[in-house]
């Protein structure tokens, strides 16, 4: 689908979004520094929060990437998720955290947590820097999370729109001009 005329608001500054950082690094620390997680940000939005989060963790951890795809260049979910490329480690009996950028319809981690638990983790648990408030069909368990946000659709931080503004410093709303394009 074609981008469409838009431009972005500033929704959330890199200020705020440092300070999350460190409070979910702290978490994190709290419940995992003796055991030696694998830390796993799911590619790609996540790999900027991703880079911040791991520099405020001062522990034993090891990283490892998981690439899906559900969107293609349309702003809703699709609801179909490709695998583009598996994780290296061997997670069974490991800590594994998954790093998200964005909690959305929840398809995509419904279908990576039924994923990775047959591989059988010691424990699964699950970072998301956004939640969105929408209704959702599944239940995710988001056990460190950044904010909550309205059903907007976001750029920034990692975050694109068809592969654009990945590399903004703070996170941004697509403000649509014209609604047909959405
Ligand atoms: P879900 O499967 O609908 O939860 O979507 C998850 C993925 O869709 C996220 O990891 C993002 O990559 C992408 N996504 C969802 N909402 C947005 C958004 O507002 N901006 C950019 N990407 C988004
Ligand atoms: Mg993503």
């Amino acid at each position: 689908m074609a981008a469409g005329k838009h431009h972005v608001e500033k929704l959330i500054s890199v200020e705020r979004i440092q300070a999350k950082v460190k409070e979910i690094a702290k978490d994190i620390k709290r419940d995992f520094a003796d055991k030696k997680p694998l830390i796993v940000p799911i590619l790609k939005g996540s790999f900027v929060f991703a880079a911040d989060l791991v520099r405020e963790l001062d522990m034993d951890f090891t990283v490892d990437f998981l690439s899906v795809m559900s969107y293609g260049q349309s702003t809703k979910s699709s609801g179909i998720v490709q695998m583009v490329k598996d994780l290296e480690t061997d997670i069974k009996d490991r800590h594994v955290i998954i790093i998200e950028d964005i909690l959305d319809s929840g398809l995509t981690l419904e279908y990576l947590e039924e994923y990775l638990m047959l591989r059988k983790p010691a424990s699964l648990s699950l970072v998301a820097l956004l939640v969105k408030d929408v209704e959702r069909t599944v239940d995710i368990p988001v056990k460190y999370k950044g904010f909550d946000i309205p059903d907007k659709f976001v750029v920034g931080y990692g975050l694109d729109f068809a592969q654009k503004y990945r590399g903004l410093p703070y996170i941004g709303e697509v403000i649509f001009h014209d609604e047909v394009s959405k």
